[in-house]
């Protein structure tokens, strides 16, 4: 039964203002709510009121304050009808919830004992009767009753109003939210938790207080979060003029949560992975990773809380958005080349997996069957690219007026994407009606370009042609208007040429704007043979080709301007390297080093560069699932082999550069998450990585020593992963149970502990997942633990994932139907790399087809069914 885009219409009924009272009684946990309701004023009258409701156990209903008869109202397992109501009206209704009961992890759950909340999308169902949907804002009075010692903390979204003792050592806090929100924002807490607290005076000069509630024993890692926070505010303020409109801003850390964090007004609520951090507990990554998402919440405010989505359909209006907008913070937070490096790597990898596979949708899909499948790498980062394209054409200084008037115009609305586009043509008065393609179409757009010197003429012909791949659902594409920024290397010179198009001087880097199916482009007066640089910055979110030279893409490695391209090149010349290694090894034929590689790595090493993280990138070949995305049929023994011997060469001839690089980035400055020692330990730690890939007598002892040392967890983990991977299990095993009994207390750091050991290429890598699925740190209840040993063998080891056995996979389908009853939403999302059966041989794709009409075979959730579904179609 799915839900369609078209069939939008207005509530018949909205609320202004709704009560809620919550009682935390285990076993009985009850919620009353008192919804003040008014007929829409676009809606007829005379409508039958409907409202969401899933696992409730209705006890008592009242209008007015007189209670309902049984024929006034009717029940279904989704929901409940009253037949007659006036035009505007109270309803009163108490329900009783079982949060001690719920996996799901949707709705009020515990977790560790804490009471807890996660509505969006459509959880808020699960707790009380109610117009479930976005376009239904309120005002909010939340009181929470709970047991004084067991639950001494109670908190809700906006402000505490009142609180007070009650009988039976129960207690009671009353909050209010004076904004108006739809239900998918609101939030409760309930447990034994103490806070941090700091301070924030905004740009108007209100005093803003600052709290991160945690359980006692992780009091010591949030202040990495709280100045991240801080930095967020401030940000917000000079960036794009956003104050916060509380007079407070909590956020709260769960174990056991779905996804990264929830945006909840006033009350963020945080997966434990998202925000705690310790230099001997939590990564360079981990440490980024919590800036960008607290930042990336706090954003939501405005993008998403003060204006919100119209309906579900419109969520990328809000992610997209406040995606791109964490984007520009981490990057002016950090190294900007080395973030845009990290994010676009990440998005050809996974987005164009996923928008080439199945469940292929656009960045507006038009109906779904269950929402929680949509929270995708499409609707987030497609969605950002889509916005960071719309900046680009506009340029930032109209952006910036374009958000102050979608901002003012639309605030405490809930709105759709047209609205947000709508205010960007106003006010660059470009036509973006083309433009709007990007957000319905799938599929990701290929542009194959050609270029050519007329020397006679000094002229330089570039062609490009366009070409959207049909996807599921959407046979023809219409050609989609894209800004591809470029420049000329001249050959000679090494440097850009200046751009002359059409009589117009666009200087040395310009944006052409392609349009058409096909289209030429004729730069004059180009006064030496170039090289073309195209798509800098990843200007959108394409795949391009270009039929460059080994040549070309070494000098522009070692040329061109933009950092980000200068990374690409090296990119595409390691892909040359590895297409005739791939092709060698299921040849059966012996295995030759391409020189030109190692000589530009060469270069690379010698010439340094300014900023080691970005240099860092630039040693780092392509993932094992960045080359198979690149396959016309992915051969996962082979990638891995050409893969291994690429590293072991460059390894083997420049084994004393990679030493010597090691010797000069290490370190004993106490650790700081800041940019210049992060991207210092990036490029010690990918020189170590070379020398253990041929296992060197005195890479292994550094490794050991790095190890040993216990620095700090980013050096503590890749050494610990170096010796993992390595063919040496006198080395790894004594390590591991090291570090497995020295953290055994810590959940986030006995998960790095099951990924780093289930992602070893060594064939004993699934009984290791099998073993470890019974270690006392491991729960199938908890989506970390899930993640982190399920998840990362299933998208991280290829090799072993790919069995030809068919025994992971099998695997993979066990947890999922488990998973099934548990946690749909998790369950779900774990079949991802069953859904690119179509990638791979016959024999492989039989086993995946299998596992998955296995799983179909089951009682299904509709998450899982939908998936399954578009899989198997
Ligand atoms: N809005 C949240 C965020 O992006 C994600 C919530 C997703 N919830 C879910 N059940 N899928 O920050
Ligand atoms: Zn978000």
């Amino acid at each position: 039964k799915p839900t369609f885009l078209h069939d939008y219409r207005p509530p018949a009924y909205r609320v202004t203002h709704t009560e809620l009272s919550f009682d935390l009684e285990p076993g009985a946990t009850r919620v009353k709510a008192s919804l003040h309701l008014e007929r829409h004023p676009q809606r007829e009258a005379g409508s039958p009121l409907m409202l969401d409701g899933e696992q409730l156990e209705l006890k008592s209903i009242a209008i007015d304050g007189q209670p309902l008869d049984d024929d006034e109202y009717s029940l279904s397992e989704t929901g409940l009808t009253v037949h007659r109501v006036p035009e505007r009206f109270r309803l009163d209704t108490e329900v009783e919830i079982a949060p001690e009961e719920n996996t799901a992890l949707e709705g009020l759950y515990l977790s560790n004992g804490m009471y807890c909340t996660q509505c969006e999308a459509e959880g808020f169902r699960r707790i009380t009767f109610y117009p479930d949907r976005p376009d239904v804002m309120a005002t909010f009075s939340t009181t929470v009753i709970g047991d004084q010692a067991r639950l001494p903390v109670l908190l809700s979204n906006g402000n505490p109003v009142e609180r007070g003792e009650l009988p039976n050592g129960k207690h009671f806090v009353t909050w209010e939210d004076p904004h108006p929100k739809p239900c998918y924002l609101f939030a409760l807490v309930g447990g034994d938790l103490k806070k941090v607290e700091d301070r924030f005076t905004t740009m108007s000069g209100r005093e803003v207080a600052l709290q991160i509630w945690v359980e006692e024993e992780n009091l010591g890692k949030t202040g990495h979060a709280m100045a991240s926070l801080k930095r967020a505010m401030k940000w917000d303020e000079e960036t794009y003029g956003r104050e916060y409109d509380l007079d407070l801003f909590m956020i709260v850390a769960v174990n056991d949560f779905n996804m990264g964090a929830m945006e909840n007004k006033g009350l963020n609520i945080f997966n434990s992975a998202a925000v705690l951090t310790h230099p001997k507990t939590a990564t360079d990554v981990a440490f980024q990773r919590v800036e960008s998402i607290v930042a990336h919440e706090y954003f939501h405010n405005w993008s998403g809380n003060r204006v919100t989505c119209r309906d579900w359909f419109q969520l990328s209006l809000k992610e997209g958005f406040t995606v791109f907008r964490d984007q520009c913070f981490s990057a002016d937070a950090n190294s900007a080349p080395v973030k845009r490096i990290e994010d676009a790597s990440f998005f050809r990898t996974a987005q164009f997996a996923e928008d080439a596979g199945p469940t292929a949708h656009p960045v507006r899909p038009d109906h779904y069957i269950e929402i929680g499948n949509f929270y995708t790498l499409t609707i987030y980062e497609k969605g950002a690219e889509v916005v960071r394209m719309l900046c680009n054409l506009v340029g930032w200084e109209t952006f910036r007026r374009g958000s102050d008037l979608y901002f003012e115009r639309f605030d405490g609305q809930a709105v759709t994407i047209e609205d947000f586009v709508s205010c960007m043509a106003e006010v660059s008065g470009l036509d973006l009606s083309q433009f709007m393609r990007w957000y319905s179409q799938a599929g990701t757009p290929e542009i194959d370009a050609y270029g050519e010197y007329d020397y006679a003429n000094a002229e330089y012909h570039l062609t490009l042609r366009q070409r959207t791949p049909v996807t599921p659902g959407q046979a023809d594409k219409q050609p989609l208007h894209i800004p591809v920024r470029m420049g000329l290397v001249g050959t000679k010179s090494g440097r850009d040429l200046s751009l002359n198009l059409e009589g117009e001087d666009l200087g040395t880097a310009a944006v052409i704007h392609l349009r058409e199916a096909e289209q030429s482009f004729v730069f004059t007066d180009v006064s030496e043979a170039p090289v073309p640089s195209l798509l800098r910055g990843f200007s959108a979110p394409v795949q391009l080709r270009f039929p460059y030279s080994r040549e070309d893409l070494a000098f522009l490695l070692a040329n061109d301007s933009d950092g980000f391209n200068r990374w690409d090149a090296g990119q595409r010349l390691a892909m040359l390297a590895l297409d005739d290694l791939i092709a060698a090894h299921r040849n059966g034929v012996e295995k030759v080093m391409d020189p030109r590689i190692v000589e530009a790595f060469r270069a690379l090493l010698e010439r340094g560069s300014d900023d080691k993280a970005v240099l860092a990138e630039m040693l780092t070949l392509p993932s094992e699932a960045y080359i198979a995305e690149q396959q016309p049929l992915v051969d996962v023994d082979a990638i891995h082999a050409a893969r291994t011997f690429v590293k072991q060469s460059l390894a083997v001839t420049l084994r004393d550069e990679f030493m010597a690089l090691f010797e000069a980035n290490r370190s004993d400055e106490p650790y700081a998450p800041e940019p210049e020692q992060i991207g210092a330990r990036s490029l010690k730690n990918v020189a170590l990585s070379y020398l253990m890939a041929i296992e060197d007598e005195q890479g292994i002892e550094l490794t050991q020593a790095q190890f040993d040392a216990d620095h700090n967890m980013t050096d503590v983990r890749h050494a610990l992963t170096l010796l993992t991977h390595s063919s040496r299990d006198e080395l790894a095993d004594p390590a591991l149970r090291a570090f497995g009994e020295k953290w055994a207390h810590d959940p986030l750091v006995m998960d790095q502990w099951f990924s780093l050991q289930v992602t070893r290429p060594q064939a004993d890598a699934l009984d290791r997942v099998k073993f470890l699925m019974a270690h006392p740190a491991f729960s199938m209840k908890n989506p970390n633990n899930i993640r982190a040993l399920i998840g990362a063998f299933a998208n991280q080891n290829r090799v072993n994932f790919h069995r030809a056995d068919g025994e992971s996979y099998r695997l993979l389908a066990d947890v999922v139907i488990e998973l099934n009853r548990l946690n749909p939403e998790v369950a779900a999302r774990l079949i991802t790399p069953l859904t690119r059966w179509q990638r791979f041989d016959e024999a492989r794709q039989g086993l995946m087809k299998g596992e998955l009409e296995r799983i179909r075979a089951e009682r299904l959730s509709p998450n899982v069914y939908e998936v399954v579904e578009k899989a198997l179609a």
